[in-house]
């Protein structure tokens, strides 16, 4: 898919906040719910702990409270809310339950594009701005917890829950989303999906090797739309489901560590919410400056 056009209205983030739940779960305790090991958990995926028993409506309304009071916006000034999860609380009406909440009145919708949702949601935003909205709120939410079997030991040392959101005002000129790529391919569908209902099921080693693959091809797409190399990016702001995947991603894109987001040993991995989460804390660390060129990258079930 194709670079921004230039001649597009653009937008520029405004605003960020994000949200956890209260309740941690550590490895130890895991280690008396499935036969694992801290260790183990560390080495194979860099996660310590993760937030657990969070719902998406609620984790979405403290997120969006936040990113608008910092954006210094009042709720009536949001134009749309796009909220993306894989994990909605109810079939429908999530966003407008969280529109409600926080006194807002504006168009709402939910994107579904798994662990990519944000990222879809961001360039969606942005046709909205383009289409001549001023301020869109976009949240990503999820409450993985609740799709996650705690007795699978595969799958219950990865995942957490939280939400994490921008808000995004149209500039003159074409802003700050300097190129984008979104792409899926469904034929990956079967190593890593969910029934409706059902947990969270994955075939681990196929869906690390595809994830390194897919997030180097996607993000030297943009690269090469934007005109940059890796050593132009301030910070990389990856999916955060293992670190040994960043590590990989990280070396084939040339951008060190140094350089790269990661939250995921305090998180885990939060879907939808695990690019915002990393964006908002490393905005919040003075990690990210004007001008600073800004790479985020996501990849989910799918496979998007
Ligand atoms: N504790 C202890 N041992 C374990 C655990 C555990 N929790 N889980 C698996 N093992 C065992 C396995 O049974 C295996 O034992 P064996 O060698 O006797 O067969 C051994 O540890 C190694 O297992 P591998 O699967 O080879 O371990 P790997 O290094 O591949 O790491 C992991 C597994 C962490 C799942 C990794 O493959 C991974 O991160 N994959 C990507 C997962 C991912 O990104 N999912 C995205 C989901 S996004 C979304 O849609 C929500």
């Amino acid at each position: 898919m194709p670079a921004t056009d230039s001649s597009a209205r653009g937008a520029t983030i405004i605003g960020w906040g994000s949200y956890l739940p209260p309740k941690v779960l550590t490895n130890h305790d895991l280690e008396r719910m499935v036969d694992t090991s801290d260790e183990w958990i560390v080495e194979r995926s860099g996660i310590r702990e993760r937030h657990v028993d969070g719902t998406t409506i609620g984790m979405s309304i403290e997120a969006g409270r936040a990113a608008i009071q910092s954006s210094g916006l009042s709720p009536a000034d949001i134009d749309a809310l796009i909220i993306a999860t894989t994990t909605p609380d109810k079939q429908w009406g999530n966003a407008a339950t969280v529109q409600d909440a926080l006194g807002m009145r504006c168009g709402v919708f939910e994107i579904n594009a798994a662990c990519s949702g944000f990222v879809y949601s961001l360039v969606a935003a942005h046709g909205l701005i383009a289409m001549g909205a001023t301020n869109v709120l976009v949240i990503g939410a999820d409450s993985l917890s609740k799709i996650t079997d705690w007795n699978d030991r595969n799958t219950a040392v990865l995942f957490g829950d939280g939400a994490g959101a921008v808000v995004l005002q149209s500039c003159d000129g074409p802003g700050e989303l300097v190129a984008w790529d979104l792409d899926a391919d469904g034929s990956a569908g079967p190593i890593l999906w969910a029934d409706v209902g059902g947990y969270i099921q994955m075939e681990g080693k196929e869906v690390f090797r595809r994830a390194v693959r897919i997030m180097v091809d996607s993000a030297n797409k943009v690269l090469h739309h934007a005109g940059v190399s890796g050593d132009d990016i301030a910070l990389l702001v990856p999916h955060q489901a293992n670190i040994r995947i960043i590590q990989a991603a990280c070396d084939r894109l040339g951008v060190d560590m140094d350089r790269t987001a990661v939250v995921l040993d305090r998180m885990g991995n939060t879907s939808a919410a695990s690019i915002p989460l990393a964006l908002d804390d490393a905005l919040t660390k003075g990690r990210i400056a004007p001008g600073d060129l800004v790479l985020l990258v996501g990849f989910g079930g799918g496979m998007t």
